[in-house]
């Protein structure tokens, strides 16, 4: 019988162990027959051999136990010798892709609101005259329709001058309170260092029971917004007009490549402009059929951001698809 323990403790592999496994502690194993050859022996004597065997079972069992975790523990061993990585070990790098950095400045945007708890609403790029122009205050004689010249289809339809026709549509289908911002792609007819004929918008509106929402509020958020975008910069607010806000007004930054000394970019003003906003006029509440409320609403060039954020003197190389420009963004 101690040949057996020899045995397992002489197994070279976790195959041969359990093979002996088998045979030894088995239904018809070693084990087994020598308690089913107990009956052969003296009656008086069988509590004996059984007390014998079944120590002996127990020493056989911790052999085998101890047998196995040392198998185990070389063959986990020679794993992982076997799939052991060479860090040190040259590979070429990937080359991975990249935002556009114009589509980034966006993403950075709406993370903003969002975080604020604004809805994100879209509308459609191909837009009418109602939803683009005569529900903001721009009636066809308006001459500040001029300064937004755009792309018509003989159906009468445009493609959008600018993400504000998404509060009109907003407005129609919802019931105040609305917060909400609306990132998108606009056309105009413009083409120079600052302008491209496509560019990115991002508008904002929020819209309150009258008196909820007030001029003061609207200053609050472009402020903390301008902070988070461009860092520590002095901001203004210039009055000025769009037919949409009542009163109204455009927002300056200290210019961040003079720190507001004066130069070529900010044509020696110190400041740069930003974005346009107001409080909601009067007449685009009537025309979406709201009463009793007031609002704020801005809206901002998203390249004009990436410009100033990625310091890019002209904005239509970022639309030249140059990988040499593009790869410095990654
Ligand atoms: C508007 O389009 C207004 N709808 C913004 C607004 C919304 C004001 C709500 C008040 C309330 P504006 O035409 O100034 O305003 O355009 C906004 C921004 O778009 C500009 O500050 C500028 O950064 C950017 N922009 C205008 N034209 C171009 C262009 N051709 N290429 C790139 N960016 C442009
Ligand atoms: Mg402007």
């Amino acid at each position: 019988m101690e040949q057996w323990i020899d045995k397992i403790k002489e197994a070279l592999s976790l195959e041969e162990l359990e093979t002996l496994r088998v045979s030894i502690f088995g239904k018809k194993g070693e084990l087994a027959k020598a308690f089913a050859d107990m009956k052969h022996a003296d009656p008086a004597e069988k509590p004996k051999i059984a007390k014998e065997l079944n120590r002996f079972k127990q020493s056989l069992l911790k052999a085998y136990e101890d047998k196995k975790t040392e198998l185990e523990r070389a063959a986990l061993q020679k794993r992982l010798e076997a799939e052991a990585i060479d860090v040190s070990l040259y590979s070429p790098r990937e080359r991975g892709g990249a935002l556009h950095p114009v589509m980034h400045t966006m993403d950075r945007i709406i993370e903003y609101f969002t975080d604020l708890n604004f809805a994100v609403e879209t509308g459609p790029l191909v837009e009418d005259e109602f939803h683009n122009f005569e529900a903001l205050n721009l009636p066809d004689y308006h001459p500040a329709r001029d300064m937004q010249d755009t792309f018509y289809f003989k159906d009468g339809k445009l493609l959008r001058t600018h993400t504000s026709p998404v509060q009109i549509r907003t407005m129609m289908h919802q019931k105040p309170p609305i917060r909400m911002i609306s990132p998108g792609a606009v056309f105009r007819r413009d083409f120079d260092l600052t302008h491209t004929p496509q560019f990115h918008q991002v508008e904002g509106l929020m819209v309150d029971e009258k008196g909820k929402v007030s001029f003061a509020n609207l200053k609050w958020i472009l402020e903390d917004f301008l902070h988070t975008m461009f860092g520590d910069v002095e901001i203004r607010f210039r009055p000025s007009f769009f037919p949409f806000t009542e009163p109204s007004a455009e927002v300056d930054i200290s210019c961040i490549f003079c720190s507001g000394e004066g130069c070529r970019v900010c044509s020696h003003t110190g400041w740069l402009e930003v974005l346009g906003c107001g409080m909601v006029d009067p007449n685009v509440f009537k025309a979406v059929g709201y009463e009793n409320v007031s609002g704020y609403a801005f809206g901002l060039g998203v390249e004009r951001f990436a410009m100033l954020i990625h310091r890019v003197p002209d904005l239509r190389s970022l639309f030249e698809g140059d990988l040499r420009l593009l790869e410095q963004f990654r």
